[in-house]
């Protein structure tokens, strides 16, 4: 990191530094491959909570696949698979379920990390659908039909940070210093100010112009990586569906005056920071999603928006509370297992964690819905039961 620091003159803006520490390919923390998902490994995840989340969310899957026309050859595609346990539930649990629609299935994962893409080829060798890994330009060059997943890797595009200093709004830098003991160390610091062109775009986020409630100091994100992430992702899919997994907030809850430091953290070995320049590479960044920034840059991209519900009450509506009574009525099962698969339903839609997620779909090509379409099932009441 130093190094890098160094011969880029001392200092950089947030953005570059969140990229180099994630995606540096010799010490970055995805780019190496170092970061574990999981209980046992830095952070958990959903899916790899065990096989519930997919069981649930295959229906959805399986709805959406099943819009595509008959004897289309289908694409599952999961950018950012982490460990690939995401994928190979829902593979197998379409396999399992949806026979029909599995056999004309090809698994895409989208992985710039070759230490997480080596993983997850190991996790993968016995997928039963066929698996392949390409970037975003490489399916762009024949597009395919079916769902696209964004499960937790929207919030690990790299953010750019800006501070109110009372009258302005500057860009914040990561600042190489030669501390007293002749040790080097890295400081945040406000770097140069937003140009009036940078100020437009905060006006709809409530960020501009200025708020006399909001403090000198006051730090926060910026996603500027979510527009030409939307524009490749669209570029990939002929026709079929985004879904979005995610930490969201909407503007008002985001910027306002009382969130004086943004929403970015650190994990690690399941510990949290909120501090960015702890141990560089080692620990994962992530930021959270601003919903009105990702609409609007869906609909810069060409994306239809659908709707977005919080996990726990998607969950619902795709059947957990039966799933939960259901669990109940198993005979001959051993008893920890039944208990550790009640404990992650319950995690699941735990509003204080993951039940406070958000899942946003979005639509392509011949897949936007019409007037006349049935939403999607997630976004329905529960089933009464
Ligand atoms: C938190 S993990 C996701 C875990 C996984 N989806 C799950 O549900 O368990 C983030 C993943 O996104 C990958 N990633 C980071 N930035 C990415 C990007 N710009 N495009 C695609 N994948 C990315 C990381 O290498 C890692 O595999």
């Amino acid at each position: 990191m130093q190094q890098r620091l160094l011969a880029a003159g001392g200092s950089v803006d947030f953005r570059t530094y969140m990229e180099w520490v994630l995606h540096d390919p010799a010490w970055g923390a995805y780019g190496s491959g170092q970061l574990r998902v999981g209980p046992d490994g830095d952070f958990a995840t959903s899916p790899s909570l065990g096989p519930e989340f997919s069981a649930l969310l295959a229906p959805q899957i399986a709805q959406w696949l099943g819009q595509q026309p008959a004897e289309a050859p289908l694409a599952l595609v999961e950018t950012g698979p982490g460990e690939g346990t995401l994928a190979l539930q829902l593979a197998t649990a379409l396999a399992s379920g949806w026979p029909e629609l599995a056999a004309r299935t090809t698994l895409f994962l989208v992985e710039p990390n070759g230490g997480m893409a080596a993983r997850q080829r190991q996790l993968l060798a016995g997928c039963p659908l066929p698996c392949r890994w390409l970037s975003f330009p490489e399916l762009a060059a024949a597009p395919v039909r079916g769902v696209l997943l964004a499960h937790e890797v929207l919030d690990a595009l790299a953010v750019e940070r800006i501070m109110w200093d009372g009258t302005l709004w500057r860009r914040q830098a990561v600042v190489l210093h030669e501390g007293t003991d002749g040790q080097p160390s890295l400081r945040l610091e406000p770097g140069e100010t937003l140009e009036p062109t940078a100020l437009t775009p905060l006006e709809p986020l409530g960020l501009w112009p200025p708020n006399p409630q909001r403090p000198a100091g006051f730090t926060t994100e910026l996603h500027p990586g979510l527009a030409p992430w939307l524009m490749e992702a669209a570029a990939a899919l002929a026709a079929g569906q985004l879904l979005v997994i995610d930490y969201a907030l909407e503007a008002w809850r985001y910027y306002a005056p009382q969130r004086c430091n943004g929403t970015l953290m650190a994990y690690r070995q399941q510990r949290a920071t909120d501090d960015p320049l702890l141990d560089p590479g080692q620990w994962d960044l992530t930021a959270h999603l601003c919903l009105e920034s990702l609409q609007s840059a869906a609909a810069a991209a060409g994306w239809h928006w659908i709707g977005q519900r919080r996990q726990g009450e998607a969950l619902l509506a795709l059947g957990l509370a039966q799933r939960l009574h259901d669990l109940q009525r198993v005979h001959g099962a051993d008893l920890p297992d039944l208990l550790s698969r009640r404990e992650a339903l319950l995690r699941l839609v735990d509003p204080t964690t993951l039940g406070d997620f958000r899942w946003v779909a979005m639509a392509t090509g011949a897949a936007k819905p019409s007037e006349a379409s049935e939403p999607p099932s997630f976004l329905q009441d529960p089933p009464l039961g």
